[in-house]
């Protein structure tokens, strides 16, 4: 069987190694931007190029004849990628355009659930013009806004009152900027609690779960500065996070359950692929920060590397509808995932410096990221570089793995070493009892 998958990240990566591990040993194909070499070592074929050309994709997928794609990012997804497969009867992991709007629209996606009463909807209201603005502004009051460009923005594109806008005076300057770049805005009142992603499978009809995952987007130890796409991630070895309720589990799986039902109504059509929930505990419960529609990166290092069920299989039942509980089997193990990034990232990040990973011991759970490998040596490009991911029976025996391993990768790089340690899961439960508590 000759399958494709769509980017060259560490999360194409990840799902390139899933695939690899298949008992049907596929021959795996890649289309990319660049050389990851990581993926490379696996596919039969790869080609690197605009993976937003919807004809060149295709017309590469129709030679390789290709029976099944997995879209990586979301940027072919909007392009309208899947409907391009589709048409050419080649079955693709990812949803439609119109059903990506989910993702690629933060107005569509809080439209659609307020139309079909779902609950986790925060006070919201759309912008495309600076009428209004500063009335509602007022209205959320001092530091309770978020301001978002309409638009895929990389995870860059939301400020926070408080956190990234100091005063009223900013918040204005930065809706006027979003305004200029002839884009709409969201602003909405600011959720307080502790964030987590749940991913789900669909084939159309049935939606699973996967474990549930706590990204970092800080940049810096401590969540401190900018907003990142994310520099590590931890599960834990029950599949919740230590700060969440099981009644926070089941109301975050019943809004992505309603949202991909409510997708399917609103459109007509199946949505097939990953579902993900990006969602905040509050004091009221859980609400959501935003749908992707796609895999975490890095949420799906985390979740990929513990597979248990055989990957090919669980994408032909997507595909084919058959997606059912029996498929997505998880082993009980907590893993950790830190990224290494250039110095400067993600402002202004160092560009096309040579790293060596050949420090790094097991190699299995090294995904590589934004690299390209030009005459054996690998550099890095600018965005997040390369993960690791540490699997243990708890949450700190994998931190120390992923801190250990990705500590050894040579270059002008920086990490959090922060991200799963003991001290910072227990300052998340600490902060979340007393949030609960008020
Ligand atoms: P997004 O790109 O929508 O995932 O937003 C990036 C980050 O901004 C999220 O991970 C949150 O930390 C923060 N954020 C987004 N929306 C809200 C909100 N309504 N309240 C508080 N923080 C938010
Ligand atoms: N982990 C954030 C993202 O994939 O968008």
């Amino acid at each position: 069987m000759n399958i494709l998958v769509i980017g060259s990240g560490a999360r194409e990566h990840a799902i390139t190694a899933a695939l690899h591990r298949s008992e049907q040993q596929p021959k795996i194909f890649c289309y990319g931007t660049t050389i990851n070499p990581g993926i490379k070592q696996m596919t039969h074929h790869y080609r690197v190029g605009n993976i937003k050309d919807v004809d060149a994709v295709v017309k590469m997928a129709k030679e390789w004849q290709v029976s099944l794609a997995i879209i990586g990012p979301e940027a072919p997804l909007e392009k309208g990628l899947a409907d391009a497969f589709w048409l050419a009867s080649i079955p693709v992991i990812g949803p439609k355009q119109k059903l990506a709007q989910i993702e690629t629209s933060k107005s569509y996606a809080r439209d659609l659930m307020r139309k079909y009463h779902i609950k986790g909807l925060p006070h919201y209201r759309t912008f495309n013009s600076l009428a209004g603005i500063a009335e509602y502004l007022k209205e959320l009051g001092q530091d309770g806004y978020v301001v978002k460009a309409n638009g895929l923005m990389s995870g860059k594109g939301v400020k926070v009152a408080g956190d990234h806008l100091h005063s009223f005076e900013e918040a204005m300057a930065y809706c006027r900027e979003i305004l200029e770049h002839g884009q709409t805005l969201v602003i909405e009142e600011k959720l307080i609690g502790q964030e987590f992603s749940l991913m789900s499978f669909c084939d159309g009809e049935h939606i699973i779960p996967m474990p549930i995952v706590q990204d970092h987007k800080r940049a810096f130890v401590d969540d401190k500065g900018p907003n990142t796409g994310g520099m590590g991630s931890y599960s834990d070895a029950n599949h919740s996070l230590p700060f969440l309720t099981e009644s926070d589990v089941t109301q975050a799986k019943k809004i992505n359950e309603e949202v991909f039902r409510a997708l399917s109504a609103e459109l007509f059509d199946k949505y097939i692929g990953v579902l993900y929930g990006s969602f905040i505990v509050t004091r009221k419960g859980v609400y959501v920060i935003e749908f992707n529609a796609r895999f975490g990166d890095p949420e799906a290092l985390n979740v990929l590397t513990i597979l248990e069920s055989d990957f090919v299989e669980l994408c032909q039942s997507m595909v084919t509808g058959n997606l059912s509980t029996e498929n997505v089997k998880f082993a009980p193990l907590a893993t950790v995932c830190k990224y290494a990034v250039p110095n400067g990232y993600p402002d202004a990040p160092v560009t096309d410096m040579p790293i060596d990973i050949s420090a790094v011991k097991n190699k299995a759970q090294l995904y590589l990221s934004s690299v390209n490998a030009i005459d054996g040596q690998i550099y890095a490009t600018g965005a997040r570089t390369a993960a690791y991911v540490g699997v243990a029976d708890s949450i700190s025996a994998a931190e120390e793995i992923a801190e250990r391993e990705i500590s050894g990768i040579g270059g002008p790089l920086f990490h959090r070493d922060d991200i799963g340690t003991d001290k910072l899961i227990r300052k998340r439960v600490d902060e979340m009892r007393r949030l609960r508590a008020t």
